[in-house]
């Protein structure tokens, strides 16, 4: 079942709420749901370890992958720190988690993130080889294999993680700022995979408002979107998943203002919480 489209919210609009995924280890964690598929558990969450947590070796019946937005943790003889990057297989055992003053983590599971005590954690097949951690700081910035015509935005990107075989693909992408179209005018773009997007940084204005920090979009394959700008420059985590990232350009240009229309699009039950446009305090 796919995910409904979810485009977009704030974070800071939606309530934590306790982990309601199966096995005691998630006990004491707070989530807030981004986006869920409803037949397979499959999510992308916030995720808030308490002060003091400590689990011991473990795995998740789901691939997981994150990026460390606050606080530290350690996992086995690792320690992450902020903006650190991860991503295991489903069924790798886990040395053990534990954050001495908390953290907070943007994290993507493919299914339903089941905790699995690791005597329970079934080690079959050959796991596809993890990636254990990308200190992301220490990347460089390129502009390597941008589409040419949305350099009008001015991106870089530091690409973490990337599956030749199926497309998927996961990288920061920054804006400059001051950006825009060219004459103000630019065509739409649309995409054969699902795009997502968590801002981190900054803002994106484009067709359905304006994105701030914690700004968030689960946008389905063949959606029309943009044309996009920023006023301050941006950064995000985009993640390209269930197909091949590459630009489909429509024949209708569309006009961009800074100052769009609020429009999103969300399912039911997030309308009531995030259907509002939420705009930083700034003076
Ligand atoms: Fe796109």
């Amino acid at each position: 079942m796919p995910r409904p489209h979810v485009e977009f919210l704030h974070a800071q609009q939606l309530l934590w709420t306790a982990a309601a995924f199966a096995g005691a280890g998630w006990r004491g964690v707070e989530v807030k749901v981004l986006s869920r598929d409803p037949g397979d558990g499959a999510c992308s969450v916030l995720l808030r370890l308490p002060a003091g947590f400590v689990r011991g070796p473990h795995a998740l019946a789901a691939a997981q992958e994150w990026l460390l937005l606050d606080g530290a943790m350690q996992r086995g003889s690792l320690r992450y720190g902020l903006d650190d990057y991860a991503w295991l297989p489903a069924g790798q055992v886990t040395d053990g988690w534990s954050s001495e003053r908390g953290a907070i983590l943007l994290a993507f599971f493919d299914r339903e993130p089941a905790w699995l005590e690791a005597g329970a954690a079934a080690a079959a097949l050959p796991l596809p080889p993890p990636i254990e951690r990308i200190a992301t700081h220490d990347m460089p910035w390129t502009s390597h294999d941008i589409d040419p015509s949305v350099q009008f935005l001015r991106l870089t990107h530091k690409v973490l993680r990337h599956v030749p075989e199926t497309g998927e693909k996961t990288l920061l992408l920054a804006t400059g700022a001051q950006t825009h179209p060219r004459d103000w005018r630019e065509a739409q773009l649309a995409h054969d995979c699902v795009e997502e997007m968590y801002l981190l940084g900054g803002d994106i204005i484009g067709e359905r408002g304006t994105m701030y920090e914690g700004a968030y979009f689960w946008r389905p394959p063949g959606r029309w979107h943009g044309p996009f700008g920023s006023r301050r420059g941006s950064l995000s985590l985009i993640r390209f998943c269930e197909g091949r990232h590459h630009n489909v350009w429509s024949e209708d240009p569309r006009p961009f203002s800074l100052e769009p229309m609020h429009a999103p699009e969300l399912p039911p039950e997030q309308r009531a919480l995030a259907g509002a446009a939420w705009v930083p305090p700034r003076f």
